[in-house]
């Protein structure tokens, strides 16, 4: 039996509880402990889906307009990056910028950092690095966070600090969970599916869950919308004057 097997079973015991008393045993049901998922161990078994994967390189070519736009920008990180489909789509199109991509599992780090060395990228560089607070103390023109911050229980502390990595009149963008993403994970997590549950289970219980006023009282400035398809996945754009 592996850790991550100890960690599930201790998650399955922990949810009911026997109480015995006089006459009956009465069985009382928990609820389940927060137990987050490995991503290390994640990324060695499972490979990116193609959804995830086309929706990687639709984001790369409206990052990549946003880049052409503001000219200022020349250093690029992502937070959360997994298998960082988008960074090797930026990284071959701007060979004159620098890319940076961060993750907590080092399993992915180790696979991206080895094909970049394959594909003689060397203007895209890996480092295993952790939200809600991140060891990086350098500064980057555009910082970028997707689908990584549903994972992420405190939140708030996350943002801040994604912000703090941000050089004066650079950029912040990113997607968060809210009250409609809740909604949406409720509706369509098929009660059975103890994996999507476990995953989203923070969201799920509305424990991180943002909205455009919460950034705005967390980071002091109101984002803008990125990019929405739909009001449970919101992209916002925050700049550092
Ligand atoms: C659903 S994947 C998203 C990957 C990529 N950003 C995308 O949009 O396709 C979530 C990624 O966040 C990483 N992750 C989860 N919790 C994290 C944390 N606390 N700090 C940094 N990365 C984290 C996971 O390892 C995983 O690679």
């Amino acid at each position: 039996m592996d850790k991550n097997d100890k960690e599930n079973l201790k998650y399955a015991v922990e949810s009911v509880k026997l109480h015995i008393t006089s006459d009956f045993i009465v069985v009382v049901a928990k609820r389940r402990r927060y137990v987050p998922l490995d991503w290390n161990r994640y990324w060695t078994t499972t490979d990116e889906s193609e959804e995830a994967r086309k929706f990687a390189v639709k984001m790369a070519d409206m990052i990549s307009d946003f880049i052409r736009d503001k000219i200022s920008i020349n250093s690029v990180a992502d937070y959360g990056c997994g298998p960082a489909t988008l960074l090797f789509v930026l990284a071959k199109r701007f060979p004159h910028k620098e890319f940076y991509g961060f993750d907590i599992a080092g399993s992915v780090i180790k696979e991206n950092t080895e094909r970049a060395l394959q594909l003689n990228l060397q203007n895209l560089h890996f480092e295993q690095d952790s939200l809600p607070n991140p060891c990086k103390k350098r500064k980057f023109d555009l910082v970028m966070c997707f689908a990584t911050l549903h994972y992420v229980k405190e939140i708030k502390v996350a943002i801040r600090n994604l912000f703090e990595l941000v050089n004066p009149n650079g950029y912040l963008i990113f997607n968060y969970p809210n009250v409609f993403t809740r909604a949406a994970y409720r509706r369509d997590i098929k009660p059975n599916n103890d994996h999507m549950k476990r995953r989203f289970a923070l969201v799920l219980a509305g424990k991180n869950l943002l909205s455009f006023e919460k950034i705005r009282e967390t980071i002091g400035v109101r984002p803008r919308k990125f990019y929405s398809s739909t009001k449970a996945n919101i992209y916002v754009l925050i700049h550092k004057a």
